[in-house]
């Protein structure tokens, strides 16, 4: 009997994200601009800061944006100032991060759930009726995996029951809706920096956007004590001034986003090209007049879990986004929702699964994550 022949063949591994080739191609720039910060000794609400808030405002095609310490910050921000106070509703799809339910209850406001559409994971306008209560102050809808939620029947429900939409942009920056970029379409647009996101700090940071001067004065002054001049406060605040070093990173990272984006969009292209080959996999919708940025590439499959361990075993990393709805978290189990309540929220909690995606992902690294995929569904 012959043995069989031994490989020292070993795939390397493919991240779900490498943050490190990014650093190695930009690396001189953002030493640079933070050299300039040190030299100019300004730490905090400054130069870096203001100018970021124009170039990030013309990017979104809105007229302001206030820089702030974090994404759940604008959130919850945005929404202190669109009116919302303690015992208020407001409408949010449970499908999210667990930041876009937890910025209404810091306020002492009440998450009133909406499912989502099963084929783009965002809020699902047609259930919005039904859900909507004489104490709703607000809609807050999430641009998930960084494509836009269907706003075009959100906004005229919206303005229907004269409810402000406030934007939960943390995934979607640099996407559009109909030509017009996200978080320019409601009241106001929330952006997060955070460093894994398409336009991410080395550190925290976050931004809200809008067109109403009222909205940006206001969040001005409450990210810093509620002073509306130095040192005379009007309302209680917060400490949430964006970072001047944060700042002048974002601003080396914001030119090179638009191309960026067209590397993910070009892997998305590639993923989709050699996947819609394998039955059993869906994956991700970007309907007509939206262009998707993805932030990830989220497939959908039944037997999820047991092919998330298969890539692993071949060293393919994936993550659930997000394996628990928020209806069904300890953190809501006071407003007594139950499994079945939330369908289409709580299925794709079971069957998402993220690939590999970032820019300088390599046409073979996706092709061999495909190639996993396919041999799984084989089995
Ligand atoms: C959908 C969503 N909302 C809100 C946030 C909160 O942003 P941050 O982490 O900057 O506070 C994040 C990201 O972390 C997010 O993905």
């Amino acid at each position: 009997m012959t043995s069989q022949p031994q490989t020292s063949f070993q795939p390397e591994t493919v991240p779900q994200l490498d943050m490190s080739s990014q650093y190695a191609a930009i690396g001189g720039e953002i030493r640079t601009a933070v050299e300039r910060v040190m030299a100019s000794q300004q730490f905090v609400l400054g130069r870096e800061g203001m100018a970021l808030e124009e170039e990030l405002a013309k990017l979104c095609g809105v007229a302001h944006g206030v820089g702030l310490a974090s994404g759940t910050d604008a959130l919850i921000l945005a929404l202190r100032a669109c009116g919302v106070h303690a015992g208020d509703d407001v409408l949010l799809p449970p499908f999210t991060f667990v930041a876009t339910g937890s910025a209404v209850s810091a306020l002492g406001a009440k998450p009133v759930f909406v499912d989502i559409r099963p084929d783009t994971y965002n809020i699902n306008p047609a259930e919005l009726e039904r859900r909507v209560t004489p104490r709703t102050r607000a809609i807050v809808v999430v641009h998930l995996y960084g494509l836009a939620a269907d706003l075009d029947p959100i906004l005229a429900f919206a303005k229907s029951h004269k409810l402000p939409v406030i934007e939960d942009n943390a995934q979607a920056i640099g996407a559009s809706h109909k030509g017009r970029r996200t978080g320019s379409l409601g009241e106001a647009g929330c952006v997060s920096f955070y460093p894994t996101k398409n336009l991410g700090a080395y550190g925290d940071a976050g931004m809200v956007l809008t067109n109403s001067a009222e909205l940006a004065a206001r969040i001005r002054s409450l990210r810093n004590h509620g002073q509306a001049e130095k040192y005379l406060s009007s309302e209680p605040g917060w400490n949430s001034r964006l970072d001047e070093i944060q700042a002048a990173i974002l601003r080396v990272k914001l030119r090179h986003l638009s191309s960026w984006q067209r590397a993910r969009q070009s892997h998305a292209a590639e993923y989709h090209r050699l996947l819609s080959a394998i039955p059993g996999v869906m994956p991700p919708l970007a309907p007509e007049g939206f262009e998707h940025v993805y932030h990830q590439y989220t497939i959908r499959v039944e037997k999820r879990d047991a092919l998330q361990r298969y890539l692993a075993d071949r060293k393919i990393e994936s993550t659930v986004y997000y394996p628990y709805p928020l209806h069904l978290q300890p953190l809501y189990s006071a407003l007594g929702h139950q499994a079945g309540d939330f369908p289409h929220a709580e299925r794709a909690a079971q069957e998402v699964l993220s690939l590999p995606m970032y820019p300088e992902l390599r046409k073979e690294q996706i092709a061999r994550v495909v190639e996993v995929v396919a041999e799984f569904l084989k089995c």
